[in-house]
């Protein structure tokens, strides 16, 4: 049989809306051309994101039901630490209502003004968090990285002679500590290989350098390592997550991704002193260490969902169905960052629109395009999430790369609705001569893409408020 399907069926199912042409055009001018400022009831097939948007497994939803919601030392703790401690395999385990809080947390530890923090790519909380503590995140990763449409079976690996380099020229003392982003979300959804790992956390270890995990995507990159990379093919995911984490100090985790939980996350790390500063600033503001921000039920829907993340026929339909997404477009022409990557498509906007300059938000464009032509939405990662406005000039400072992000939920789209988003990035693509640019009208100083307006530089504008 050469059709991989869906390794699960439906028991429980939620209805979306088709809207019409004209109300998603009303619709995009209220939200001032911003898709995170429209109603999820307007969209019709939601890509925005990947995370806390799984549908859970009836097996996840028993769990709930055993959830325990004593304050200290719930039961549901103790099976939340042993499914992190088998996996993970890191002493100390803080739980936190999400990622950024974990890696608030971890940062305000353990950086300084000055301080420089390497990664592959840092995601956007990661990077402002960093920067909130004065200090600078380094993106670190190798150059066919930075080529949209160059094949690499592992283009989220870290340029390890660019971090030696870093570490001769700052000195030590002013790293306190290197970050992986497994997969790498905002270089495309890559995957990191081991031996990039292994490599990364000798020189770490060379200096005395602690190397933490950014783990979100921790089972989507066991199981690229277990298809791409020599000598691995014959082991399962959990085993190769454990020799993974083996070789690092500690990370951070969304559960909200390779949870498949709708939230939570967690800061684990085998460094004594740093859990119990970890602890204190955990009960300043995400609740006692034994359930950090979450209901006791939320520990136990991901106890059973980091484990089930690392099922293989999950797995192999999980990467398919991604794939499927990205090949099936850039067959036709559409320019993606290749391959596809383990949670995402991401698209490559300027390509996609050459006649629109960075400046000018061609990842803006496309992603109003896709919510104009068939209600889906996706996520521009390019100058709008990751340029910034200089104040003293008004210039805005441009991302290495426009892209546009599909993310694909866990569990929740059949093949139907990825063919159907398959035929709308057609369309788009048909019409690509016919798109304009955006321009801010209103951004924060900071994550400005959350809640940013934007007028399309054709003429039309923005209702005032
Ligand atoms: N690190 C990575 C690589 C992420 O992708 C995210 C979140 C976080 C950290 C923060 O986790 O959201 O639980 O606080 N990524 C989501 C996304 C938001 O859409 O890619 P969080």
């Amino acid at each position: 049989m050469r059709t991989i399907i869906e390794p699960f069926k439906i028991k429980s199912v939620e209805p979306i809306r088709l809207t019409s042409a004209a109300q998603r055009e009303a619709k995009l001018r209220d939200a001032s051309y911003n898709v995170f400022l429209l109603a999820a009831e307007d969209v019709l097939i939601d890509l925005l994101t990947d995370s806390g948007t799984a549908a859970m497994s009836s097996e996840q939803w028993a769990a709930i039901m055993r959830g325990d919601e004593a304050y200290a030392g719930s039961r549901s703790w103790f099976r939340f630490e042993r499914a992190v401690r088998e996996i993970f395999g890191f002493r100390h385990v803080l739980p936190t209502h999400q990622g950024r809080a974990a890696e608030r947390i971890l940062f305000s530890a353990m950086c300084s003004p000055g301080d420089v923090v390497p990664n592959n790519t840092h995601f956007d909380t990661t990077r402002a968090n960093v920067e909130y503590t004065g200090a600078e995140a380094r993106d670190l990763v190798i150059d066919e990285a930075r080529v949209p449409s160059l094949r690499h079976p592992f283009k989220g690996n870290m340029n390890v002679a660019r971090l030696r380099e870093l570490i001769a020229e700052i000195g030590r003392e002013r790293i306190p500590l290197c970050m992986l982003t497994v997969t790498n979300n905002s270089g495309g959804g890559q995957p990191v290989s081991m031996t990039n790992v292994r490599e990364v956390s000798a020189v770490c270890r060379e200096h005395g350098i602690p190397l933490y995990i950014d783990a979100c995507r921790f089972a989507e990159n066991a199981y690229f390592i277990k298809l791409r990379e020599p000598g691995y093919a014959a082991r399962t995911p959990i085993d190769i997550a454990r020799e993974m984490f083996a070789l690092a100090d500690g990370c951070t985790m969304s559960a909200k991704k390779d949870g498949i939980a709708n939230i939570g996350g967690f800061l684990a790390t085998n460094d004594e002193a740093l859990s119990l500063e970890a602890r204190n600033l955990l009960i300043l503001t995400e609740g006692f260490p034994t359930y950090g921000g979450l209901a006791g039920r939320d520990l136990d829907a991901i106890a059973v969902g980091l484990h089930e993340a690392l099922d293989e026929d999950y797995l192999l339909y999980r990467i398919t169905s991604t794939t499927y997404l990205g090949e099936h477009i850039a067959e036709a022409g559409v320019p993606i960052v290749q391959p596809p990557g383990g949670h995402a498509v991401y698209l490559d906007a300027a390509a996609f629109f050459p006649q629109i300059p960075p400046h000018e938000l061609p990842g803006q464009a496309l992603v109003v395009e896709l919510y104009r032509e068939a209600g889906i939405r996706a996520v521009e990662i390019g100058t709008v999430m990751f340029g910034r406005r200089v104040p003293e000039t008004g210039e805005e400072t441009l991302a290495a790369m426009e892209l546009v992000r599909l993310a694909i939920p866990r569990r929740v789209y059949t093949q139907s609705h990825i063919d159907y988003v398959v035929e709308a990035i057609l369309n788009v693509w048909a019409r690509r001569q016919d798109v304009h640019g955006y321009r801010f009208v209103e951004q924060a100083p900071m994550l400005r893409h959350f809640t940013a307006r934007f007028e399309p530089l054709n003429g039309d504008s923005v209702p005032s408020r």
